[in-house]
């Protein structure tokens, strides 16, 4: 069983090792009118604990570049692939990203954003259905297919790279500086027929 109302999950036991390794469902926060929404793997110890998306190391340093790019992290929504965490902390499984990828294409559409931001790897290839070089595709955009929408997507490494890899912190900082940019122009710059001006970046 489970329960969804097109932005948050209330209710669902689709994954048996999720269901067992999680205290909550870890839904995404944020405004449902967000213009960028950010996609995150899965939660971690402290989200589940939390029941917030990136609320741990991670989103201390996503945090801090939000507002060094002049946004609130407030102001922006911020989800994960998966809503529950995997035990110790692993990826999570195909079947598992298969699971939740109803609830991730009704958040996405429900806040129909600007831009979307995927955090590493795992959620930008998950997200575009094919593999991506993270570290060389970072700051990289490229449209998706959610639905009968296409959105233009931005690839991001993990925050969590930069508590490990020092140098992935000015890729880090840059995208989400660009992000910010290109969603703020989108918003204030829209043409006379509805299309943002993605293109001209
Ligand atoms: N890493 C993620 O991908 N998501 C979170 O919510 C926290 C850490």
């Amino acid at each position: 069983m489970s329960t969804f109302d097109g932005i948050c999950v209330t209710d669902c036991e689709r994954c048996p090792a999720l269901v067992d390794s999680r205290t909550q469902i870890v839904n995404g926060v944020g405004p449902e009118d967000a213009d960028i929404l950010f996609i995150g793997e899965g939660p971690g110890a402290n989200e589940d604990a939390q029941g917030e998306p990136f609320v741990g190391r991670s989103g201390t340093v996503l945090t801090d570049a939000l507002i060094d790019a002049g946004v609130l992290r407030d102001e922006v929504r911020i989800t994960n692939c998966v809503r529950c965490r995997p035990p110790e902390n692993r990826d999570p499984q195909t079947e598992e990203l298969s699971n939740c990828r109803e609830y991730l294409d009704g958040e996405i559409q429900t806040v129909d954003p600007e831009l979307i931001v995927t955090l590493g790897k795992v959620p930008s290839q998950h997200v575009l259905g094919r593999s991506v070089a993270v570290t060389k595709e970072a700051g990289s955009f490229v449209d998706v297919r959610i639905g009968e929408q296409t959105y233009p997507l931005l690839i991001s490494v993990h925050p969590a790279a930069t508590l490990y890899d020092r140098s992935q912190r000015k890729t880090f900082t840059e995208t989400i500086t660009k992000a910010v940019e290109i969603a703020q122009s989108t918003t204030s710059e829209q043409t006379g027929n509805g299309q943002s001006r993605l293109g001209e970046f």
